[in-house]
């Protein structure tokens, strides 16, 4: 019927192929650990991976400047990357990324976070209830 000398070198087998990085990131590209986001064209405040990275503490550290040292220019953020200026303020990120449900929200749900900012800060998916 079963020959039980396979049994314990097929597992062995299985379990080498199973745990293989080489496998592991095959399958991880194919099943995307990476959510579909809408980019702009262009340049963002610094590089991509930077930004990937850190956008919130950026956004932190503006809104540091900006309340604590606004009146001594601290509105006025120069990029490392780029060496452009930028003001500070959560409105600068929809100049360029128009449309927070194909890009923040994306990721965002995909981490299953919900940054409370927009409990007080505008962004253009925002409804503005008329009266
Ligand atoms: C309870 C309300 C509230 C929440 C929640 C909040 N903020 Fe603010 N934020 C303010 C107010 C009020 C100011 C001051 C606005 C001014 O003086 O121009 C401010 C200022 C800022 C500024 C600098 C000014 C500007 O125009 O953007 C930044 C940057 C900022 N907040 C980022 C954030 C981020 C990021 C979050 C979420 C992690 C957040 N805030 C959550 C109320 C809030
Ligand atoms: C001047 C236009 C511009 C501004 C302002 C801007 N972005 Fe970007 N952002 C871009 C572009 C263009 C890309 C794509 C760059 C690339 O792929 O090389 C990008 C990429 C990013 C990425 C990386 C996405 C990824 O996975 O590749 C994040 C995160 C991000 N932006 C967040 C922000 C936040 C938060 C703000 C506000 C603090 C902001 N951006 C302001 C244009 C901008
Ligand atoms: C490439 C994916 C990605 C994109 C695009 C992205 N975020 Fe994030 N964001 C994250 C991740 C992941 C975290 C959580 C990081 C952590 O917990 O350390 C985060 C955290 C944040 C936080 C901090 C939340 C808190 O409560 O501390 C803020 C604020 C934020 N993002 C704003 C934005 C804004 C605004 C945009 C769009 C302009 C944006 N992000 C686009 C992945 C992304």
């Amino acid at each position: 019927m079963y020959h039980k000398k396979y049994v314990i070198p097929l597992i062995v087998v299985f379990l080498a192929l199973a745990f293989s990085p080489l496998i592991y990131n095959a399958m991880a590209k194919s099943l995307g650990h990476y959510p579909e986001i809408t980019k702009p064209k262009g340049e963002c405040v610094e590089s991509a991976e930077w930004m990937r990275a850190n956008h919130m503490l950026l956004l932190q550290e503006w809104r540091i400047n900006a309340i604590r040292h606004g009146a001594e220019g601290g509105r006025i953020y120069h990029s490392f990357t780029y060496g452009k200026e930028f003001h500070a303020s959560t409105n600068t990120c929809w100049e360029c990324h128009q449309d927070k449900t194909v890009f923040c929200d994306k990721c965002h749900n995909y981490v299953g976070i919900k940054p409370e900012c927009w409990d007080c800060h505008w962004n253009p998916s925002l409804e503005i209830p008329v009266r």
